[in-house]
C-alpha cells in the first residue's frame, strides 16, 4: 500500500510540452481516475508513475520514495493496459502466474498467489482454460488477476475496459469497484468515459491540455465545478450553457442573453456588476417543466424518450438546450415548452476566465 505525490510534473518530447505544472495527491488506498479528451495527457502521466516515459520536470513520489531515477520493477506497481494481450499458449493459470515465474518465485508461492487472485475474481473454475475459451469479460478478468498476483502497492489501468462491449463495460465497472473495496490498494485509473470516472473514482482529476483543471470527489465536481471546462465535461447530457451578461434593467438583476431574452439569477448574485460578461450553467435535468409561472419559454426540436426519462433538445433565446425529464413528455418538435429554473442550481462562469463564479 502508497501514497502517491506528483509535485509540479512536467514532460516534453523534444521541445514539445505536453504536461505541464501537474499537482496531485494520491491517499493510500485511494481509487483516483484520470479523466480528460484525447491527448491530454492521461496515459503519459499514469506511464510516468509506472517508470515507462521519463520525467522531464518536478517529482514523483510512491510512498516515502522518490522514484523519478527508479526502474518500473523497482517501484512495486502493477499495470493493466488496454491491450492486454494474454498468452494464447498458456492456461488462465499459466498467464497469471507467469510474473511471479520471472521473478523466480516457487511452485507453494505461485500457487498460492493464483488461487488467491482466482477467488477474488471468480476465476477458480476457468483456471485450466485457454483464452480463446474464455469470453471477453473473462479474459479482462485473467488481465486484471495477473496485476493482482503480484500484490503491488500500487495499481495503474490505462483505459482497461474500452475493448469491451457497452453492456461488459458496465458490468465490469461494478466489478472494479467492488475489487477496490476488497483490495483497499491504491489505484490510478485512466479513461476519456466521464460516466466511467463517476460511477467508480473516490476522486476525478480532471485533465485539458496537459493540464489540471480540477481534482475532486464526483459529486463536488459535479455540483461545483471550478469551471467552464469542467461544466461541459462532466454530466451527460451536458450542462447547458448560455452566454450573456447582467442586466440591471428595471427591477431585480437578471441574466440577458443577446436576443433579449432574460432569465433568473441565482441567490446570491444581486452584487454582480450590471453588464459583466458572464456564462450561465444550469444542468437539462434542473431545468422542470411547468404550466405555471415560468422562467423561459423554448421551441422543441427533438425528443428523444429512453424509457425511463425524456430528453428534449430545444432552442432556448437562440442558443441550443436540453432538458431531461422523469415523466413522459407529451411535446412535439416545434410545440413551445414553458421551463422553470431551480434556483439552488444555477451556476454562473466569468466568460472571460472561463471561472465559476461563487455565489
Ligand atoms: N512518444 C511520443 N512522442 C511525442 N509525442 C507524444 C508521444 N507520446 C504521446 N505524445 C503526445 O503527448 C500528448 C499526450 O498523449 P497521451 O497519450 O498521454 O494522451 P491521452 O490523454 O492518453 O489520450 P487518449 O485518450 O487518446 O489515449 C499527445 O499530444 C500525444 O500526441
Ligand atoms: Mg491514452
Amino acid at each position: 500500500m502508497a501514497s502517491i505525490a506528483l509535485r509540479e510534473v512536467g514532460k516534453s518530447y523534444g521541445h514539445h510540452p505536453v504536461l505541464h505544472d501537474v499537482n496531485v495527491d494520491i491517499r493510500d488506498g485511494e481509487f483516483v481516475i484520470l479523466v480528460g479528451p484525447s491527448g491530454c495527457g492521461k496515459s503519459t502521466l499514469l506511464r510516468m508513475i509506472a517508470g515507462l516515459e521519463e520525467v522531464t520536470d518536478g517529482d514523483i513520489r510512491i510512498g516515502e520514495r522518490v522514484v523519478n531515477d527508479l526502474a518500473p520493477k523497482e517501484r512495486d506497481i502493477a499495470m493493466v493496459f488496454q491491450n492486454y494481450a494474454l498468452y494464447p499458449h498458456m492456461t488462465v493459470a499459466e498467464n497469471m502466474a507467469f510474473s511471479l515465474r520471472l521473478a523466480g518465485a516457487g511452485k507453494a508461492q505461485k500457487d498460492e498467489a493464483v488461487r488467491r487472485a482466482a477467488a477474488i475474481l471468480d476465476l477458480d473454475k476457468l483456471l485450466h482454460r485457454y483464452p480463446r475459451e474464455l469470453s471477453g469479460g473473462q479474459r479482462q478478468r485473467v488481465a486484471m488477476g495477473r496485476a493482482i498476483v503480484r500484490d503491488p502497492a500500487v495499481f495503474l489501468f490505462d483505459e482497461p475496459l474500452s475493448n469491451l462491449d457497452a453492456k461488459l463495460r458496465v458490468q465490469m465497472r461494478t466489478e472494479i469497484k467492488a475489487l477496490h473495496q476488497r483490495l483497499k490498494t491504491t489505484m490510478v485509473y485512466v479513461t476519456h468515459d466521464q460516466i466511467e470516472a463517476m460511477t467508480m473514482a473516490d476522486r476525478i482529476v480532471v485533465m485539458n491540455g496537459g493540464r489540471v483543471e480540477q481534482v475532486g470527489a464526483p459529486l463536488d465536481l459535479y455540483d461545483r465545478p471550478a469551471n467552464l471546462f469542467v461544466a461541459g465535461f462532466i454530466g451527460s447530457p451536458a450542462m447547458n450553457l448560455f452566454e450573456g451578461e447582467v442586466s440591471s434593467g428595471d427591477g431585480a438583476p437578471a441574466f440577458r442573453m443577446a436576443d433579449g431574452t432574460r432569465l433568473p439569477l441565482p441567490e446570491g448574485a444581486a452584487g454582480l456588476q450590471p453588464g459583466r460578461r458572464v456564462t450561465y450553467g444550469i444542468r437539462p435535468e434542473h431545468m422542470e417543466l411547468t404550466e405555471g409561472a415560468a422562467d423561459a419559454g423554448a421551441e422543441v426540436a427533438v425528443v428523444e424518450p429512453t424509457g425511463s426519462e425524456t430528453q428534449v433538445f430545444c432552442r432556448l433565446g437562440g442558443a441550443d438546450a436540453v432538458g431531461v425529464f422523469r415523466d413522459r413528455v407529451a411535446a412535439r418538435p416545434g410545440d413551445r415548452i414553458q421551463l422553470r429554473f431551480r434556483r439552488e442550481r444555477i451556476l454562473l462562469f466569468d466568460t472571460a476566465t472561463g471561472e465559476r463564479i461563487e455565489s
